[in-house]
Parts: C-alpha cells; structure tokens; sequence
C-alpha cells in the first residue's frame, strides 16, 4: 500500500493520475455538450433531461457522478500545480534545455507551455457556471416547471437562457472555450503518452484525435451560447423574466 501511494507521488505517478483524471473530465465534456444541444430542442426536453438525471437511482446516481467527478479535478488541479511547480524550479538553472525543442515535431506549443494557466482559468470558469446554473436556486428565484408527465422541477432552461442573454457573460464563454480547447489540444495526447498508450507511430494519430477532439468541444460549447445570445428572442423565456 505504501510502495502504491509512493508509486503515485512519484512525478511519472502524478503525470499517470493527470492524465487518467483529465481524460475522465474529457469524457464528461462530452457527455455534457451532448445534453445540453437539447436547449435547441425546448424548455420541456432539456428540464426534462435534467431532471431524469436528478432523479436517476432514487436521486444516488447523481451525487456518487459528482463524488467521483470531484475527486477526479482535485486530484489533477492539486497534481498540476505540483508538475507546474516542479517545472518552473527545474526550468531556473537551465531553462533552455527544459524549454527546447521536445525531439522530432516539437510539442512544446504555446497551448502546452500555458497548460496551468488556461487550467487555473477553466477552474474559475466551472466556479461561476455552477454558481450561475446549479446552484442558482441558492441565490436567485428560479420559478419552478411542470413537467409533462407530471413532475416537478427547476426551470433550469428558464436559467440559461436569461444567462445567455448577458452580452458580458457570452463574452466570458467565448474566451474561455478558446482557452479550453488549447487546454483539451495538448491534455489529451499528453494523456495518452502519460498512460503509457502511444508509440512512435500512433502519436501523430493522437495529436490530430486530440486537435479534432479540442476542436468539436470548443466550437460545441460556443455555439450554444452564442447561438442563444444571437437569437435570444426564440429562446422564449418564461412569464415575467428571471431576475438575474
Ligand atoms: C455552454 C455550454 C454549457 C451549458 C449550457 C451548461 C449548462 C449547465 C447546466 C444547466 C448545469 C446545471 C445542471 C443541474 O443543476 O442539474 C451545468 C452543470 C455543470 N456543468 Fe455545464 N454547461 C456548459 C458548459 C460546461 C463546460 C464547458 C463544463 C466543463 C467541462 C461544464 C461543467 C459542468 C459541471 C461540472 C456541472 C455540474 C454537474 C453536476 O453536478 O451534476 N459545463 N451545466
């Protein structure tokens, strides 16, 4: 047990666990982006979908995700800062040979260079989203909705949409999907070398996978509030406004 917790304190240890969490953030992205283009199909599919979500497991599903969601970011932001520390000192006496070229086609890009900076910056991102969409209940009135079969809940569509509708808060977005998608460019093949899963040949694979990858999920997360800024008058909001 000790020589396993040693293993992972190790600086491969803590690459090995970045990588591994990160592409576990990855997966979620996904998932989420997919949920979220049924804002584009209405009030009832997304709150609905929420709400399943809510409810799925007698309402355990959700709180063991958030669990194991947690764990996975606290243990890559706490290993990043160490890595990003460990760089920095190691990089003083000879910052050439730490910031040459990294052997063949070099990886050491701007979007590799600034990985703690755009992950501090997403990091503040995810604090304001779930200030300003999950718990917004907490501290704002959100009206309740009706479900068609009869449940009740949050009219969190009702919350994104008005969001949405905040030019500076759309700005916000913007820049920070940018940021996002060069976190995702350099994370995720990184995370595949860091498991151990890429060889000569399959790198190259990897780094365009991770570019489409980076890609798709930016522009995905753009489009939607972007789309809603743009048309916000078809987003209907609900009878009388949300007062944000
Ligand atoms: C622009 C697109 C996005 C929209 C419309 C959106 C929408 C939402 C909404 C409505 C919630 C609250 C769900 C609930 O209370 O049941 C939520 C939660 C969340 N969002 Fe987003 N989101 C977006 C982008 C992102 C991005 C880029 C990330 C980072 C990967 C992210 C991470 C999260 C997390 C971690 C939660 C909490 C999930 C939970 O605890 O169940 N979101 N999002």
């Amino acid at each position: 047990m000790t020589t396993f917790t040693g293993a992972l304190r190790s600086s491969l240890g803590k690459k090995y666990l970045m990588g591994f969490t990160g592409l576990v953030w990855v997966g979620f992205a996904i998932g989420h982006l997919i949920g979220n283009l049924l804002l584009f199909v209405g009030r009832e599919a997304f709150n609905g979908y929420a709400h399943f979500l809510e409810t799925l497991g007698h309402g355990a599903a959700i709180y063991v995700a958030e669990a194991f969601l947690l764990v996975a970011i606290g243990i890559h932001v706490w290993n990043g800062i160490s890595v990003a520390l460990v760089d920095k000192s190691a990089a003083r006496p000879q910052g050439y040979a730490v910031n040459g070229n990294a052997g063949g086609r070099s990886r050491k890009g701007a979007a590799s260079q600034g990985m703690i900076w755009t992950g501090l910056t997403i990091l503040g991102f995810l604090i304001l989203h779930l200030v300003t969409f999950k718990f917004a209940y907490l501290w704002q009135s959100v009206p309740d909705y009706k479900l068609a079969d009869g449940g009740v809940t949050r009219d969190l569509y009702g919350v994104v949409v008005a969001r949405f509708g905040q030019g500076w808060y759309v700005a916000i977005y913007t820049i920070v999907m940018l940021l996002f998608g060069m976190h995702l460019k350099h994370g995720v093949w990184s995370a595949f070398q860091s498991l151990g899963l890429l060889n000569k040949k399959t790198t190259p694979l990897a780094v365009n996978a991770a570019l489409a990858l980076a890609v798709l999920l930016s522009i995905g997360f753009l489009f939607l509030p972007v789309t809603i800024f743009v048309m916000n008058q078809s987003f209907a909001t609900p009878a009388g406004g949300l007062h944000l």
